[in-house]
């Protein structure tokens, strides 16, 4: 779905969340990329299981005529520096939950950009008849679980030893889910 942007400013930065149209596609591509650099909280290493513009095209147009998908970014002067998405399923059983990710480059953490984002998905969840917003994410990243309760999300459950870091360990992914009955 498209859904109408928004303005906002957070330690004196300004920036706006509106809907991925396919003009964004090569931009996400290569942010993407460098936000896998970035962190080891996302489920790639730099360059795996790369989306390229067209495939980054075909995501963008689906979501936008999907009732129960939503691409949301957030730009700063012009430049997309996060975003996140919103992705269901077409089998009926699955029909009333989608599945949450959000990511945000480094250089603009702590600007309340992916609590924006995530909050602007709640808001649409909630206004489009969906009940339930699922997620996972890695046991270290304590700032995103955090987030994500204090945003109406509680811990479902735990793969353990889901994945495998840089300092040879096993990590573990906590399963969460936000619900609105
Ligand atoms: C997790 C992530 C999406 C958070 O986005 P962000 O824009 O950096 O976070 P926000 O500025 O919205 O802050 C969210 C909360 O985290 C906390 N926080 C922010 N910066 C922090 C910091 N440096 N240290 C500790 N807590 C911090 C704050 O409590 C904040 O909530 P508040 O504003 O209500 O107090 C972002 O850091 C990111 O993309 N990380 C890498 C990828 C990732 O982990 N994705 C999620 C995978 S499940």
């Amino acid at each position: 779905m498209i859904v109408d942007k928004q303005e906002f400013e957070v330690n004196g930065m300004s920036y706006t969340i509106r809907s991925a149209n396919l003009a964004d596609a090569e931009e996400l591509s290569a942010l993407r990329v460098q936000i896998d650099g970035e962190t080891e909280n996302m489920d790639r290493e730099p360059g795996e299981a790369f989306i390229d513009v067209p495939g980054f095209e075909r995501i963008i147009q689906t979501d936008a005529e999907s009732p129960r998908n939503l691409f949301l970014v957030a730009v700063v002067h012009n430049r997309i520096v996060g975003f996140s998405r919103c992705e269901g399923v077409h089998l009926k059983r699955f029909a009333h939950k989608v599945e949450f990710g959000v990511c945000v480059c480094k250089e603009f953490w702590g600007y309340g950009i992916g609590k924006n984002l995530l909050k602007q998905s709640i808001e649409w969840a909630d206004a489009n008849g969906i009940k339930k917003m699922t997620l996972s994410v890695v046991e270290t990243n304590e700032k995103a679980i955090e987030l994500y309760k204090r945003l109406g999300f509680e811990i479902e459950g735990m793969l353990k030893n889901d994945r495998i870091l840089a300092d040879g360990n096993y990590y573990s992914a906590i399963i969460m889910g936000r619900f609105h009955l």
